[in-house]
């Protein structure tokens, strides 16, 4: 089989091009440039190795880009969703890119997508071919759990050693959210129990989060956490949360 040598980038890891996505559920794609600001604003720093752990990790760009780009400087990766679907297709994408057979399928599925654009499906499979190769010489453990993000102390309580999150959580929804209204009647689902447990874990050393420019949250991160907002791309802004 043609293995093509080369350095894989994270314009490569793309939802449904590269990567599956899970297409029953509305979870939207994620844009790997996000992925990739937030996990190199945090391995810039030299630093021990530590856990990666996306709490709402859907398709799992997040975590494949850290597993690709960063293997060197994590000890683990660890996901969650409580969407089993979602789940279930992140477990997919890495499947693929470590698994002979898996990733065989991969290409056999970009070969089967509507569109005309043949250039466009080798291109896919060119990529493919490249992270696949790539992840061969990563040996990196990788679990992915079914668990409620807003219960997650005791998960956090159980982990060795320090642990950064990573995460683009479940937006506010629009038919809830008016910016006007302010931050006490906005609703933020699970996020606010989310970043009350993160808050008070003592082996958790940062939280990068990002959320769409158009529904400000740095109010409420601030009841938490040392904030430092990141700038942004692809309509999201980036912060990085850190212990008082
Ligand atoms: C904005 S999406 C994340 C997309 C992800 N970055 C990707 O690469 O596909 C938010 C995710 O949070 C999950 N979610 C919602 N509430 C949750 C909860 N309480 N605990 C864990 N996951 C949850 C949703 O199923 C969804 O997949």
């Amino acid at each position: 089989m043609h293995l093509p040598q080369g350095p894989v980038t994270y314009k490569y890891i793309e939802v449904g091009k590269t990567l599956y996505q899970a297409l029953s559920t509305r979870t939207p794609r994620f844009p790997p440039r996000v992925a990739y600001v937030m996990l190199s604003s945090l391995f810039q720093e030299k630093r021990e190795t530590v856990t990666v752990y996306d709490p709402f990790c859907g398709n799992g760009v997040i975590l494949c880009t850290a597993y690709l780009l960063f293997s060197k400087k994590i000890k683990k990766i660890i996901g969650a969703d409580l969407h089993p679907v979602v789940l279930e297709t992140a477990r997919r994408n890495f499947r693929w890119m470590k698994e002979h057979n898996a990733f065989e399928e991969r290409l056999r599925a970009i070969q089967a997508y509507k569109t005309e654009n043949s250039e466009l499906k080798k291109t896919y499979q060119e990529r493919c071919r490249l992270i696949f190769n790539h992840a061969q010489q990563i040996c990196l453990d990788v679990e992915l759990l079914q668990r409620d993000a807003a219960q997650i102390q005791e998960h956090l309580a159980a982990i060795d050693g320090e642990v950064v999150l990573v995460t683009d959580p479940p937006y506010a929804h629009n038919d809830h959210w008016n910016p006007k209204d302010g931050l006490e009647s906005a609703d933020f689902g699970p996020l606010e129990p989310f970043l009350q447990q993160v808050a008070i874990a003592p082996n958790v050393t940062a939280l990068l989060i990002c959320y769409r420019v158009n529904q400000p949250i740095r109010g409420l991160l601030e009841r938490y956490f040392v904030v430092t907002p990141l700038g942004g791309t692809k309509g999201r802004a980036i912060y990085r949360c850190e212990p008082r």
